[in-house]
């Protein structure tokens, strides 16, 4: 008899809904899922994207992968979803809540208060109701998780974007504490992510000169992130290869611990 020490880390009969999963960091964890065996929900914004990369997805891991539009901040689309992987699937054992992200402010010292509320909103209240739908099915399956991705500027200042950082530093608080709530039923964890270049930054007013400097970091690894990087990290904390793990916030950033500064 052969020992399989990969055997830990395969979904099979695991159904997963990840956020924010149409492109970029979520398609990579998607895909990494998936390929390891999961059904996959790609709940995005974006429906029209999401379910052509759930196309493109079950094309090359040939495993049920499927997308629908989501607005996380909608508690009618969190309901719907939740009742489409259900009907699809017959049931959710893994949430990913990935979905994140805020705008640059060209003034740090006035941000307006509907700024933080927009930020808490998308960052870290979505990832809450997620969770909370998502609570009664997790509950009747087998390596029930909750895995989020958090931010490294949630533990480490990047003041141009502190909106979005201070609500992903929320996220981390929020669902350790769910973990404790939900101690010896569902495993919850956090990942820092460091920079993975995408075109979101663009997007978020962070200009050429910046993304270049951040294209090449000074962190222990020398280069920015890829997606495969986070879902592999995902991988193992969805898996039941890490049931010995939960209320934890890890750091995938390839060992930096500058978000920027500006000014050198
Ligand atoms: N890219 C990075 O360097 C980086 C660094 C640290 C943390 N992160 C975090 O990783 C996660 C993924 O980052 P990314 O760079 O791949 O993001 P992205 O912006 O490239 O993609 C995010 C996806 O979320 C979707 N989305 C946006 N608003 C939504 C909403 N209200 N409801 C549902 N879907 C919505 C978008 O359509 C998009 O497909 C985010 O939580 C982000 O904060 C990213």
């Amino acid at each position: 008899m052969t020992f399989d020490a990969f055997a830990a880390f395969r979904m099979t009969g695991h159904n997963v809904i990840i956020t924010g999963g149409a492109q970029n960091i979520g398609a990579g964890i998607a895909k990494t899922l998936s390929g390891a065996g999961a059904k996959v929900m790609i709940a995005d914004l974006n429906g029209d994207m999401a379910a052509k990369t759930a196309a493109e997805i079950q094309k090359v891991t040939g495993n049920d992968c499927r997308g629908m539009k989501c607005d996380v901040t909608s508690l009618d689309d969190i309901n719907a979803v939740v009742d489409a992987t259900v009907k699809a699937f017959g049931g959710i054992s893994t949430l990913v809540n990935n979905v994140g992200w805020g705008g640059r402010h060209e003034n740090p010292a006035a941000i307006a208060e509907e700024a933080f509320v927009a930020s808490y909103k998308l960052n870290t209240i979505s990832a809450y109701r997620m969770s909370m739908a998502c609570l009664p099915h997790l509950l009747k399956s087998r390596n029930p998780t909750i895995t989020n991705s958090g931010s490294m500027s949630s533990a480490a200042p990047a003041y141009d974007i502190l909106a979005y950082g201070t609500a992903k530093a929320a996220l981390n608080q929020m669902m350790v504490s769910v973990a404790h709530m939900l101690a010896k039923k569902v495993r919850v964890n956090n990942v820092l992510i460091g920079t993975v270049m995408t075109a979101g930054y663009g997007d978020a007013g962070i200009d050429p000169e910046m993304q270049e400097r951040l294209s090449h970091p000074d962190n222990l690894t020398g280069r920015p992130g890829k997606p495969e990087d986070v879902a592999n990290a995902m991988l193992w904390l969805c898996s039941p290869a890490s049931g010995w793990v939960s209320g934890q916030t890890i750091n995938v950033h390839g060992g930096g611990n500058v978000v920027r500064l500006f000014g050198k």
